[in-house]
């Protein structure tokens, strides 16, 4: 009983405490408190921002994940010059997007071997047919650096975060595996260059040859971005792609269908493989943030999110068009998506995870 009493009125004191502290820095010095409230704040979005640096996978369950995750889009994003132009230098070194991204006519010569991209002992020689169509030059060739650049993931947490406009504002918009944008509000409506993995082809469009219109209908939500395939990824993908890119180049001629580099994807998974990433094949979502890092001075994430579960750790769809998707482990955090994180956290780009304004 005299324990318990003891317990009680300890509790009261502190609460009284407390809000005796809130009263006087609220009523007589409101700015010293919010000095005390935003140095506390500080303090904790700079602890949170060394956590998700030195994160191991497994590291975390996931409601403590979550919990942190959401205290972290809640600290003003912090940029970091020397972090974005060590990553620019080194990717820019290793891999060259800049003159690399894609086959064009000045980095590849008539009778040249292409290198498988995962398996680099199988090879395609380029014959007059295949060097035809090819680009003469990368686009951005005289334009080697682009202002702020939107990635646009397809997870369902983008479903009613309300990023279009925001999306939109970019100078440059990367979608990713022909995601449809009906829904504007949420995803945006511009484009400028658009993935597409040759399974959705061979899937979705088996009778290509006869029946070009579906595609090209499909395409046409992008405007006139151009369409960029990884041909040389496995054997299976090169003649899909070129049939993509015969199909298309008659019936809208004005977009273009460009190839992966393998060379530039071989690089580029030895450059994260020696980071940590031991995985079969990049995703093209950190495939494409790794060209935005290299080419643009900011990069912005959207619909990266590789859980089952939303920040509030609700239920949320695989993609923000559909729930169809390989099934994901719930509790091991997927190593590129804590890659990411790192890169955040370390100020180089930023992840939107939480609605927009
Ligand atoms: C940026 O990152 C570098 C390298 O980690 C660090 O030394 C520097 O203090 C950071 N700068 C700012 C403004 O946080
Ligand atoms: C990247 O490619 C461009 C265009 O081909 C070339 O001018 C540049 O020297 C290359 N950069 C590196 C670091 O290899
Ligand atoms: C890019 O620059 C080269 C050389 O300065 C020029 O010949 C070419 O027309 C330019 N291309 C574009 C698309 O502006
Ligand atoms: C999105 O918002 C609509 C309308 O407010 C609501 O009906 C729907 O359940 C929400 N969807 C998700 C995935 O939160
Ligand atoms: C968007 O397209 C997907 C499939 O392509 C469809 O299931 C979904 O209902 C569409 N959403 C809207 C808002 O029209």
């Amino acid at each position: 009983m005299g324990v318990h009493l003891l317990k009680w009125s300890f509790l009261l004191m502190t609460i009284t405490m407390i809000v005796h502290t809130f009263i006087v820095f609220r009523g007589t010095t409101p700015s010293v408190g919010n000095k005390v409230a935003d140095s506390l704040a500080q303090v904790r979005c700079t602890r949170l921002r060394e956590k998700f640096i030195s994160m191991r996978e497994s590291e975390k369950d996931t409601k403590s994940l979550m919990e942190d995750l959401s205290a972290l889009m809640s600290c003003p994003h912090k940029i970091n010059i020397t972090q974005q132009e060590r990553y620019r230098v080194e990717l820019r070194s290793c891999c060259n997007a800049t003159g690399d991204l894609i086959l064009t006519r000045e980095n590849t010569q008539k009778g040249q071997k292409i290198k498988y991209e995962t398996n680099r002992k199988l090879s395609k020689v380029v014959d007059k047919s295949i060097f035809n169509m090819l680009p003469k030059s990368t686009a951005w060739r005289n334009e080697t650096r682009f202002k702020r650049c939107a990635v646009v993931g397809n997870g369902g947490i983008l479903r009613n975060s309300s990023c279009g406009a925001e999306i939109d504002r970019a100078d440059i918009i990367i979608r990713l595996n022909l995601a449809p944008i009906n829904n504007s509000r949420d995803v945006g409506t511009r484009t400028s260059l658009i993935t597409v993995n040759p399974s959705q082809i061979r899937i979705g469009y088996p009778n290509l040859e006869k029946q070009p219109q579906p595609l090209a209908e499909r395409v046409s939500a992008y405007g006139d971005a151009p369409i960029l395939i990884p041909a040389f990824a496995f054997t299976f993908c090169t003649d899909i792609s070129f049939k993509v890119h015969k199909a298309l180049h008659v019936v809208r001629p004005q977009q273009k269908v460009v190839f992966f580099n393998p060379d530039y994807l071989f690089q580029l998974f030895q450059y994260w493989k020696t980071r940590g990433l031991q995985e079969i094949r990049l995703t093209s979502g950190l495939m494409l943030a790794s060209v935005a890092m290299e080419l643009c001075d900011d990069v912005h994430l959207y619909g990266f999110w590789p859980f089952a579960v939303d920040l509030l750790q609700q239920p949320v769809s695989h993609h923000y068009y559909d729930n169809v998707g390989p099934s994901r482990r719930m509790h091991a955090m997927p190593k590129e998506f804590l890659q990411l994180l790192k890169i955040h956290s370390q100020g180089a780009l930023n992840i939107h995870l939480a609605q927009c304004q």
